[in-house]
């Protein structure tokens, strides 16, 4: 791995776990049970990309060169939106796996009532955090709105609760996403179908991370003008593009690496997605085109951030690790 994005992975995990320590209540808090569940697997690993991606968005359209004040619990709180998401993801009603960051899952651990209320408690208590963000409150709702979407069903994009989706297509929703690779388990995948199920059950949060990163650094930066600038519109769409181009190209590396490693170096259970006849990447396409389509993605999302020139270095390495990463 380069050691620029080693070290920006190192240092951008440390602050995300030191303001994750801060707002997870201790495991002495009552009751008990279910916040040692929460701490369990929030600290038993994981890369933490998703609060990584958020401050270096932040951090780029901020205008100081430094990360704004108050980005790290931003950070935190889609680092708990995305372990309750594993969490949920590992329940037996799921995808039924005991091994999770190289831990037994909250399920095996704490049994299965307490994981899934470890979830439920996880998604509160982030948005409770971002309710919190020392920003202006327009700002504040925004991302509220923005997360909340991408971590649903998908509805509510564009104004109204359905509107700005053509009927029979699928909004990016995390939610919805795990729906549709549940009840698409056993099935013989088409190119549409995993695509869409991979933009919805990954892409959601990770794009979200970028752009509600952005709003953050766009907020927090007294240059940036006004919240419905022409500015701010065209920043959030370019990150918004990076993100769905890169968020993409996390699960098809996700499910080639599921194929390709072991269990040890990944931390959960290699092999799941043939034994459970998941949608996948591969499956569709075997892994030599996966990897080729990985690495178009990336370098279509090196396009999105053109205009931010060496502002972009960063997201940009961040964004080449997620396809030679090895777990
Ligand atoms: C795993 O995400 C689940 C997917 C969305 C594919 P990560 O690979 O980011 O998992 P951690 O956070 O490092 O454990
Ligand atoms: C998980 O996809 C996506 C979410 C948790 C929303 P996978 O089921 O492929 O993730 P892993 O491989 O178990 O980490
Ligand atoms: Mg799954
Ligand atoms: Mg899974
Ligand atoms: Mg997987």
């Amino acid at each position: 791995m380069n050691s620029n994005v080693q070290s920006l992975l190192a240092s951008g995990a440390k602050i995300a776990d030191a303001a994750l320590e801060r707002l997870l209540p201790s495991t002495e808090t009552l009751p008990v049970s279910i916040h040692r569940a929460m701490r369990h697997s929030v600290f038993a690993g994981g890369k933490r990309l998703r609060p990584v991606l958020c401050m270096e968005a932040a951090r780029m359209v901020a205008g100081t060169g430094e990360l704004p004040d108050g980005i790290d619990s931003l950070g935190a709180a889609l680092e708990m939106l995305h372990t309750y998401s594993l969490i949920h993801d590992d329940l037996p009603a799921l995808d039924n796996d005991d091994l999770r960051r190289g831990h037994p899952t909250c399920h095996v651990a704490f049994g299965e009532a307490i994981a899934i209320l470890a979830g439920d408690a996880l998604q509160t208590l982030a948005f409770q955090t971002i309710a919190q963000l020392p920003a202006p409150a327009d700002a504040v709702v925004r991302i509220l709105r923005e997360v909340s979407v991408a971590v649903g069903t998908g509805v509510g994009r564009a104004g109204g609760i359905d509107t700005g989706i053509p009927p029979g297509v699928l909004p990016p929703g995390m939610i919805g996403g795990q729906v549709v690779d549940i009840e698409s388990e056993g099935v013989a995948p088409t190119v549409a179908l995993v695509e869409t199920i991979h933009r919805a059950k990954t892409g959601a949060l990770l794009t979200t991370s970028i752009v509600s990163g952005g709003l953050y650094g766009l907020a927090t930066n007294p240059g940036a003008a006004h919240l419905d600038s022409e500015m701010w519109v065209s920043t959030i769409a370019a990150l918004r593009t990076f993100g769905e181009k890169i968020g993409l190209a996390f699960q098809i590396v996700d499910d080639i690496l599921d194929m390709t490693q072991s269990s040890e170096e990944l931390g959960k259970t290699a092999g799941k997605d043939a034994a459970s006849i998941k949608a996948t990447w591969p499956a569709v396409y075997g892994i030599e085109q996966s990897r080729t389509d990985a690495d178009r993605l990336i370098k279509e999302a090196f396009a999105a951030v053109e205009p931010f020139a060496v502002a972009a270095d960063p997201l940009k390495s961040l964004a080449q690790y997620l396809t030679t990463r090895t777990h």
